[in-house]
């Protein structure tokens, strides 16, 4: 669906992106979970054209670089910093976006409504935005990214400062953006939200990609053993295991258990052992 080919981008001193290559698979919902700094931002600055590589190519398959106005209309975008107007009404902005992206008359109306009932907002669409909540305006963003119906999604930390009822509706907007076949790169510092959401995700540190796979290939790659904690009559016994079935089991031989708890390894500690460093510094 789009391709970054060893991607540079610098400010001034800073490097940001750093010989990023990255395919991203149509129909998939595609993680970068990184800390601040990281790189996630710039990256989907380059996907959708606002940045232009010092070095590489972004490419959207079949249609080029998104550098080309043409090509932007694949791809929509929710940005980290909410682009919405405060003094417009929902139905308003998402008016607006939808002209940007050459949507007008019914079909404009009709797809501003769809955009309003996918986050659920179609009772509020009629007020003005400064009366939202910040939950409620992290989902108008995002249905301004999908207002003209791009089959690219570029989700730049759309759960970001939102109340838990809230990020629970945007989770179910990307569940369903992936059954109805769209692609999405979606960009967090939560490493539960990636384990949680999506197919493949990639770690990134300083502009770099450190690993790349599902979440159970980056666990079983890069992360240290299940830490299995049992308490019997004697006390409590901690164990690191790579089989945390078959060391209860032989705890339970031993002795009848009163209680147990078994730690898998996470993201977090995926992150921890490529870095040295914990995700959330
Ligand atoms: N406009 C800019 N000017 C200078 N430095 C920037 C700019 N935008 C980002 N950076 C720097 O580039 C690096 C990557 O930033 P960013 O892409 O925003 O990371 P993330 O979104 O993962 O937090 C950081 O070191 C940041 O300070
Ligand atoms: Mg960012």
């Amino acid at each position: 669906m789009i391709r970054f080919d060893q991607v540079r981008k610098t400010y001034g001193r800073t490097v940001a992106v750093d010989g990023l290559t990255l395919q991203i698979h149509s129909g998939e919902v595609f993680g970068l979970l990184g800390p601040n700094g990281a790189g996630k931002t710039t990256i989907v600055g380059l996907a959708v054209g606002l940045l232009r590589p010092d070095q590489g190519a972004v490419e959207l398959e079949g249609a080029g670089s998104p550098l080309n106005p043409a090509v932007r209309t694949r791809l929509g975008v929710a940005p980290q910093t909410l682009a919405l107007y405060d003094e417009l009404s929902g139905r308003e902005n998402l008016a607006f976006f939808g002209r940007l992206q050459g949507l007008t008359g019914r079909r404009l109306a009709a797809r501003v409504d769809r955009a309003l009932d996918f986050v659920q907002l179609g009772d509020r669409g009629r007020d003005r935005v400064k009366t939202y909540s910040g939950g409620m305006k992290r989902r108008l963003n995002l249905a301004a990214a999908l207002v003209h119906d791009p089959p690219l999604l570029l989700l730049d930390e759309p759960t970001v400062g939102v109340d838990p009822q809230s990020r629970n509706a945007i989770f179910d907007n990307i569940l369903e953006l992936r059954r109805l076949g769209r692609t999405v790169l979606y960009t967090t510092h939560y490493m539960e939200e990636a384990q949680r959401l999506c197919d493949r995700v990639g770690i990134l540190d300083r502009g770099r990609l450190l690993a790349l796979d599902t979440v159970e290939g980056l666990i079983q790659a890069h992360s240290g053993k299940s830490l299995v904690v049992a308490q019997d009559e004697r006390g409590e016994t901690r164990r690191e295991t790579d089989d945390p079935v078959a060391e209860l089991a032989a705890l339970q031989a031993r002795g009848r258990l009163i209680s147990f708890r078994v730690e898998r390894p996470n993201l977090e500690s995926v992150f921890l052992n490529l870095t040295g460093k914990q995700l959330r510094d």
